[in-house]
């Protein structure tokens, strides 16, 4: 009987914790070939180490309500401060020096880099991280006089009864707000374009950052997971009803009752004020002042990272979208209708994010296209090839194949999604690689996931495809907390816990 056996049978703690984070089997029954998973596991579990609790919430936006300036977007998706800090502050990297988040968000890496002295350069494909990361980085600019003025102006707006303008829409977000809501978001929205009131444009965005922040709590959704939950008293709830109700179906039954919706004008002026206290705690320590600069690209990371110099990035934090079904362009549908997006806009920005939902197609064509327009083509060449012939990916997509045959993916599109994922976040960390510095480190924070009852080990793959490209791999710091399975795959499979890790390489 080995060590490990009598531990057990005695029911003594295992005597490496480890393995409950490392696993042996990675399909369900056995029905594909997991030879290079399990290989992967044996490899990378030298350094892999546990992390505390503590660093779970960190990995989360948790961390950044109550944080002044970092909680001035709510962005669900986005790490905190603290964990942004801890890594870079590990890191030889000098003042002036350049940190990247190819994904940023909510701007929390570019932030923290300014703070610490680094400037910063960053991409996403969401208008609202632009505005987001423009309205903190102004954080020791504003004029507080104005901004307080501004508050007050909003406060006691009045919409004129002649007015009968309305927010713009696109059919998910059908019928979101009460009509005195809308009409007076419209009314807003009509009076703070640029150069058009007389406050500045810095105030301006500040303004439009608040209204954004506003637009869930005075809409009748909520944002749920991938998807808006609706109020019942929603036209879009009650016209679905009226036709269910004549088709002789029961009414829709994921409905909810926010109960009383707050005055737009008294919630967006709240909003602003919170701000303002930040804003006025924030000046008052002139050490806090931040003086690097901040270079924020609204685009895709895949057309604009192939134009960042070589050799010229110190440092890099991020997380890309996990590749988990979610679609940003639902979860945060209020907000770009707000901002003007047709569908043709939702459609274009849905294709050009990270693939990570099911409606996801293929950009290998794009991409070549975008190369060889660029005198790249080699380049395109070269990192397709090695995509294309890497065993680990041709087993995950091989694996996601025989799942979709016999029925095992409740939807045929996570095939595509995985291939894609992999296949851009390969392109991803090949151009990562041509623009570091020797030595520059990356801190990737992602998620395991499991669809048809293969599990994919998200961490370990993408630390082996850093290793493809030339990185070296340093650690795999996972959380203690594991994530669970969805409640279909538990069912039909069991459970398997999934970690959630934060991966680092150097080149
Ligand atoms: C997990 S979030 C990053 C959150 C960020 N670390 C923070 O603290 O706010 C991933 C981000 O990647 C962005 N994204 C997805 N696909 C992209 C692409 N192709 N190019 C640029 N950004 C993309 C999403 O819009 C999202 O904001």
């Amino acid at each position: 009987m080995t060590k490990s056996q009598l531990s057990l049978n005695l029911g003594l703690p295992d005597p490496d914790p480890l393995n409950k984070y490392v696993l042996s089997e990675f399909s369900a029954d056995a029905v594909t070939d997991e030879t290079e998973r399990i290989n992967l596991e044996n490899k990378y579990k030298k350094i892999l180490k546990i992390t505390s609790n503590q660093s779970r919430r960190s990995v989360s936006f948790q961390l950044n309500k109550n944080r002044g300036v970092f909680g001035w977007f709510k962005y669900r998706e986005g790490f905190s401060p603290d964990l942004v800090e801890a890594y870079l502050s590990d890191m030889s990297i000098n003042q002036g020096d350049l940190v990247m988040d190819p994904f940023m968000g909510s701007g929390t890496t570019a932030l923290v880099a300014a703070k610490m002295g680094y400037d910063s350069i960053g991409f996403d494909m969401l208008p609202t991280s632009e505005i987001a990361i423009k309205a903190k980085g102004g954080l020791m600019d504003y004029d507080l006089y104005e901004i307080r003025n501004m508050t007050e102006w909003v406060k006691h707006l009045e919409v004129p009864s002649s007015y009968d303008g309305s927010v713009n829409y696109v059919k998910i977000t059908y019928s979101a707000y009460p009509d005195k809501t809308d009409r007076e978001l419209a009314y807003l929205q009509s009076l703070i374009s640029p150069n058009s009131t007389e406050f500045s444009d810095q105030a301006i965005n500040l303004l439009m950052l608040a209204t954004l922040n506003s637009l869930e709590d005075l809409s009748y959704t909520r944002k749920d997971g991938q998807y808006l939950r609706w109020d019942e008293r929603s036209k879009k709830v009650q016209e679905a009803d009226a036709q269910r109700a004549s088709k002789g179906k029961n009414p829709i039954k994921n409905r909810l009752n926010k109960g009383d919706l707050p005055d737009a004008f008294q919630k967006i002026s709240e909003e602003l004020s919170i701000i303002v206290a930040d804003i006025e705690s924030a000046q008052a320590v002139p050490s806090e002042v931040i003086s690097s600069s901040t270079h924020f690209v609204n685009n895709t990371v895949l057309e604009e990272l192939p134009k960042v110099k070589a050799d010229s990035v110190s440092a890099v934090v991020t997380s890309p979208p996990y590749l988990n079904r979610y679609d940003y362009t639902r979860t945060y549908a209020l907000e770009l209708a707000f901002l003007g997006y047709s569908e043709a806009d939702f459609r274009r920005v849905r294709q050009q994010l990270l693939s990570s939902t099911v409606e996801n197609k293929s950009k290998r064509d794009k991409l070549k296209d975008y190369y060889a327009q660029n005198d790249m083509l080699d380049k395109f060449e070269y990192i397709i090839n090695k995509l294309d012939n890497d065993p680990v990916l041709q087993e995950i997509n091989k694996a996601m194949a025989i799942r979709s045959e016999i029925g095992d993916l409740n939807n045929k599109g996570v095939v595509q999604m995985v291939q894609g994922y992999f296949e851009e976040l390969g392109f991803v960390i090949a151009e990562l690689y041509r623009s570091l510095k020797s030595g520059a480190k990356v801190v990737i924070v992602n998620d395991n996931v499991r669809y048809g009852g293969e599990v994919i080990p998200v961490d370990f793959i993408s630390m082996h495809l850093a290793e493809v490209f030339g990185f070296v791999p340093d650690v795999v710091q996972t959380i203690e907390q594991q994530k669970g399975n969805s409640s279909q795959q538990m069912k039909k499979f069991g459970r398997v816990p999934l970690r959630k890790s934060i991966t680092v390489w150097h080149k």
